[in-house]
């Protein structure tokens, strides 16, 4: 007898009847404030979903006669939050003080890393901050996990089995970090690649070429890195730049031959579109055309800044310059998971005015910024970060009433910036009612 495969189910349509926040493709919010968000389950055992409609209520569910729905009174339906640059071996040292980030690298960072050739443990940490992140609001992220490939392996199948859409890679270091977490120049890339084999593009998952930032490689690992990126155009790069002034002083002193910090990155051939750096403070207009250039996009981490001490990222340079940005928790040098955290953050960091331009950042372009425009970042558009009919089902449901000022202060709200304002400044994991996984709730 032939083999005849077991059929799909039948696609299924759900409805969620709320306040809906979406975002048109130049990134103005879209706001419905009595909405219905239309999901369709198929395929994979129900572990893909995406968004077929949504609008008005009354619109939608005419074109949906008899759909299930799900009403969600007083609420507000978002696009998952997408971190664009955060290290889950960090997890445990949030909040470790230290005089700057070159101390903290030493004192803390390292140590903590180290822990991570302990599958077990790995495991245990993943799960922790798997959790944590989707508890906050977080359904997407580009994660540096440790130099070690049991600490990916560890990532992806957590993520794998909460059906995230993540992406992550082994960190490659091979010099100036100490013993536990030093790899080899050579080894370092045969397990970069063995892991691309393994994960990347598996469901929703993606691998990221990790070198950890231009001191801790050598030129050979960095030009290795850029090889493997050439070779696996559509694999994501993550490192870190121009963060901190003694850091691009270090660097200056190992790459004199190069213009700049992010020079060093565009000779080894690591600057490309997927390609994300976290910090870009201490660059010039040419740095930063550079960028755009090349596709690359910015993670913007303010509470590491300013709790690290680092400097101030400057938006309007930023803006001028048409480099790309999106916001980042960078925990564990940043200091909250919560996205309304590290949007006030950079709310705040946009403001100051002594070192750079300062500006006030407008409420929803601080959401775009953590949603629609960072998974452009990841040459993602239309694919997270946003409900538009064709992107997939990762949204949140909050709760503006969440607590007692909350409540008071988003009922005076005048308008959808001042709603998104006050939940800005007066936000955290309390906000966030449910998070949905393709369609799923998170817990
Ligand atoms: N630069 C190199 N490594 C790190 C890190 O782990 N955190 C931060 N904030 N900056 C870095
Ligand atoms: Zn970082």
């Amino acid at each position: 007898m032939p083999f005849t495969p077991p059929k799909e189910p039948a696609p299924v349509l759900h409805g969620h009847r709320a306040a809906i926040l979406r975002f048109d493709a130049q990134g103005s919010p879209l706001y419905e404030s009595d909405g219905l968000l239309v999901v369709e389950t198929a395929g994979a055992g129900g572990r893909c979903a995406r968004i077929v409609d949504v609008g008005s209520h009354q619109a939608v569910l005419a074109r949906h006669p008899g759909l299930a729905v799900t009403h969600w009174p007083g609420k507000l339906i978002a696009p998952g939050f997408i971190d664009l640059h955060l290290h889950y071996p960090q997890t445990d040292i949030i909040g470790a003080p230290a005089d700057g980030l070159l101390p903290w690298l030493e004192t803390y960072t390292f140590p903590a890393e180290s822990r991570f050739a302990d599958a077990g443990h790995a495991a245990e940490v993943a799960g922790f901050f798997l959790n944590e992140l989707t508890r906050h609001g977080v359904t997407t992220a580009l994660v540096f996990a440790s130099s070690h490939p049991e600490s990916v392996q560890a990532l992806f199948n957590a993520a794998w089995l909460r059906g995230l859409r993540l992406i992550t890679g082994k960190v490659l270091q091979d010099r100036h970090c100490p013993d536990g977490v030093r790899d080899d120049t050579e080894q370092g890339l045969v397990d970069s690649e063995e892991l691309i084999d393994e994960w990347h593009l598996r469901e929703r998952l993606g691998y990221a070429i990790t070198p950890r930032f231009a001191p801790t490689s050598s030129d050979a690992q960095l030009r290795g890195a850029g090889e493997l990126a050439a070779f696996y155009p559509d694999t994501w790069i993550q490192s870190h730049v121009a963060e901190n002034l003694d850091e691009t002083r270090w660097v200056r002193e190992l790459f004199p031959e190069a213009r700049s910090y992010l020079d060093v990155y565009a000779r080894a051939g690591l600057l490309r579109p997927r390609a994300v750096y976290a910090h870009c403070i201490h660059l010039d207009d040419a740095d930063r055309a550079l960028m755009r250039e090349c596709g690359s996009a910015a993670a913007v981490s303010p509470t590491s800044n300013l709790f690290l001490g680092s400097g101030f990222f400057d938006f309007e340079a930023a803006a001028r310059t048409g480099m790309a940005w999106g916001l980042a928790s960078d925990v564990g040098g940043g200091t909250s998971f919560s996205p309304f955290h590290t949007m006030l953050a950079a709310y705040y960091v946009g403001r100051e005015g002594q070192t750079k331009p300062g500006l006030s950042l407008r409420p929803s372009a601080l959401w775009w910024h953590h949603t629609g425009a960072a998974a452009a970042a990841l040459g993602l558009e239309g694919v997270v970060g946003n409900l538009q009919p064709g992107c997939e089902a990762d949204f949140i449901v909050l709760d503006p009433q969440a607590t007692p000022l909350l409540a008071r202060r988003t009922a005076l709200a005048a308008n959808l910036e001042e709603l998104l304002f006050a939940m800005i400044v007066l936000g955290d994991d309390r906000l966030v009612v449910r998070s949905h996984i393709a369609a799923r709730p998170a817990d």
